[in-house]
């Protein structure tokens, strides 16, 4: 399947636009769907069916990795801000919730304890060693392979030495999308050589499972080899 789209997009005969950057996918994206480009296309009628699902798989154990000292919480890649609120709440944290695309931050709702910023060049907009709660949900998947490192040092620099982190990304099945990837659940666990974390569960999202991975930043050695392979 793999291989018969890329000679179809060779050829130029895929009939799909392609993009020379994630980033323009996404703006493209959100120039057609709005706030909703987001969510899985596949869903685009049952948002708030899915916002329940995923609330009722994932909150609970955010809560219980809770230790009472955050003050911050970081949503990375949080569009227009769909979980930014809710997060605030159940952690009663500060939220800062970044992502690189504009109009997905402008439809995103203002509220007093909650900072939206862009990200420009790969650069998260936050200080050193501030971040208490990492949140990163279906983002990792839309970044190629080649781009990860990046996102690992910028993780690296803004989390906090013990922070709390979680991750929920589509680990199956492995298919073949230009911009969205499905990597196993050893990909996600050792992807960040300083971050140790364990899956805590998983839901359906259509036919893709969704896993959930909750741990801590523990300050290993940051030059530890990276141990994802880098695919095109
Ligand atoms: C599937 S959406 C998920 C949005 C949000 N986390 C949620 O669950 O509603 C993926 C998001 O990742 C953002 N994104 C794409 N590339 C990114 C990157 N390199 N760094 C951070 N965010 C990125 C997109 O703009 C989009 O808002």
């Amino acid at each position: 399947m793999k291989f018969v789209q890329k000679i179809k997009r060779i050829l130029g005969i895929s009939g799909a636009k392609i993009f020379e950057t994630n980033i323009e996918y996404w703006e493209e994206r959100s120039k057609k769907y709005g706030a909703k480009a987001v969510l899985n296309l596949g869903l685009l009628d049952k948002e708030n069916e899915i916002f329940e699902i995923q609330k009722q798989a994932i909150i609970p154990h955010l809560k219980a990795a809770l230790d009472g000292t955050e003050q911050t919480l970081l949503d990375f890649g949080c569009g227009p801000g769909r979980f930014s609120s809710y997060l605030a709440k159940v952690t009663n944290c500060k939220v800062i919730a970044v992502d690189p695309i504009q109009s997905l931050l402008d439809a995103a709702p203002n509220q007093d304890n909650i900072s939206y910023r862009l990200i420009k060049d790969g650069a998260i907009p936050v200080a050193n060693a501030s971040i208490d709660v990492l949140w990163v949900c279906l983002v990792l998947g839309g970044i190629k392979d080649k781009e990860i490192p990046s996102v690992v040092k910028e993780f690296k620099r803004v989390l906090r030495p013990g922070s709390l982190v979680c991750f929920v990304e589509k680990t199956a099945p492995v298919q073949y999308a230009e911009y969205w990837r499905s990597r196993s659940e050893e990909d996600y666990i050792e992807m960040f050589p300083f971050l140790e974390v364990e899956k805590k569960g998983e839901y359906m999202e259509l036919d893709s499972t969704i896993s959930i991975f909750i741990g801590r930043e523990y300050f290993s050695d940051f030059s530890k080899t990276l141990k994802i392979s880098h695919r095109v």
